[in-house]
């Protein structure tokens, strides 16, 4: 049994609970039970707070005005690069690349940095845990350049085989994309040790990192990795933002992925000349009540502490694990001994639609489906899996609620 969370230093989660306003409102008549912060997380007041401010007070375009309007603006803005940068600890804010999120990250790799590089017979190494974000973009490239996809295994507990990715690493491969943790499973990938197998073989590393900054601390230059994407909305902050962190020799290297403004520092019809770094990278007018906000997240979960942050979270887990397996008709799938935050169930008899829409009317909000991972629930010989997956503010009592929920359907299906 793991430790109770009261033990856990200092971390009060009845108190972290009262800065979720949407965490008071009730679904169905009942108290909302939220457990699908992997898919987007909840957002504490000082975040729609920060919006709000900032719309009310200082909206005006970014890094093109004299006026005092656009100075506050991209002051704001440019404070919340420099939040990211401390946040995952790049070397500098000209490593962090403002995006839409993880998705247009990742895109923007696959295509400014590979695209030009890639040639025929070429690979780019993936797991079989990867999100369809992580899959796609990379899937496109290789289809246009003749190069190859080679897939990693994931092995029955959902951790990846290292001894195969270890093989599967040739001198044609040119880049190894990995998640940090899987969405699908809660598996958490030894990164630093991926990295290091790849820089070995040649290859470059791009991370996944969307499920893994809000559950564990992350280092980008400890890691070792070359590319590392996450998105706000799944570290409580806006929507439509995100991160690629990028070392500088790599992105100084790369094409524009858009055209637009912000990205130019000269436009003739005959020739245009390139922003420096990050700008290079940001055409157009980005999501600026959403950057800034984003900023004020990434303060939210600092202040909190992303080490006690995620030893409630494992706290949380093992619970949670321990109480299904306790319920005989439940199969957890993915029982990696590294697991954090995501727990993927099974009911025999029952399909996880059904389990959804069940809890649904109990106020459990879960995931269910292939959660964007269908090679995952392929390589288990499952349509989908229903996915409880918990945040900073979930409780032992809604894993208890969660536990008694199951039961209910349990007895709706027998
Ligand atoms: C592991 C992983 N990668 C990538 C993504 C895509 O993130 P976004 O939709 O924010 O771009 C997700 C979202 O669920 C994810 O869980």
């Amino acid at each position: 049994m793991s430790a109770n969370p009261k033990s856990l230093a200092g971390y009060d989660v009845e108190r972290v609970r009262r800065d979720f306003p949407i965490l008071a409102r009730e679904v169905h008549g009942k108290p909302l039970v939220f457990l699908d912060s992997a898919a987007s997380s909840q957002r504490p007041a000082s975040v729609i707070g920060a919006v709000d401010e900032y719309e009310r007070l200082h909206h005006a375009n970014v890094h093109r005005g004299v006026h005092q309007l656009s100075q506050e603006a991209t002051a704001m803005f440019e404070q919340a690069r420099e939040r990211v940068r401390r946040f995952v600890n790049a070397a500098s804010t000209r490593e962090v690349i403002f995006t839409r999120g993880t998705t247009e990250s990742i895109n923007l790799v696959a295509q400014s940095y590979a695209r030009p590089r890639l040639k025929p017979g070429d690979e780019i190494l993936l797991t079989m845990l990867e999100h369809h974000a992580n899959i796609v973009p990379w899937q496109m490239l290789c289809e246009e350049k003749g190069a190859r996809l080679a897939v990693a295994p994931i092995l029955d507990s959902g951790e990846v085989d290292l001894a195969a990715l270890e093989r599967l690493l040739t001198p044609r491969t040119r880049m190894v994309s990995i998640a940090h943790l899987s969405n699908a499973l809660g598996t958490v990938l030894p990164v630093k040790r991926i990295a290091e197998l790849a820089h070995a073989a040649g290859a470059l590393v791009f991370v996944d990192g969307a499920q893994a900054v809000p559950r564990m601390p992350v280092d980008v230059r400890g890691l070792g990795v070359d590319f590392y994407a996450f998105s706000s909305h799944k570290v409580y902050g806006p929507s439509g933002v995100g991160v690629l962190y990028g070392r500088t020799e790599l992105l100084d290297a790369m094409p524009p992925y858009q055209g637009g403004g912000d990205m130019i520092r000269s436009v003739t019809f005959e020739k245009t000349t390139y922003n420096s770094l990050p700008y290079k990278f940001e055409a157009g007018t980005p999501n600026i009540a959403g950057g800034i906000a984003f900023g004020t997240a990434l303060d939210y979960v600092t202040g909190l502490g992303l080490a006690r942050i995620e030893a409630h979270e494992r706290d949380l887990l093992a619970y949670a694990t321990e109480s299904l397996a306790a319920i005989p008709e439940v199969t957890i799938v993915g029982t990696a001994p590294e697991k954090a935050g995501v727990l993927s169930f099974v009911l025999q008899g029952v399909h996880p639609h059904d389990i959804g829409t069940v809890l649904d009317r109990e106020g459990i909000a879960v995931r269910t489906g292939h959660h964007c991972a269908q090679p995952v629930m392929d390589r288990f010989g499952l349509p989908a899996t229903a996915r409880a997956s918990f945040g900073l503010y979930n409780t032992r009592e809604e894993v208890d609620v969660l536990a008694g929920g199951i039961r209910t359907v349990l007895r709706m299906f027998r």
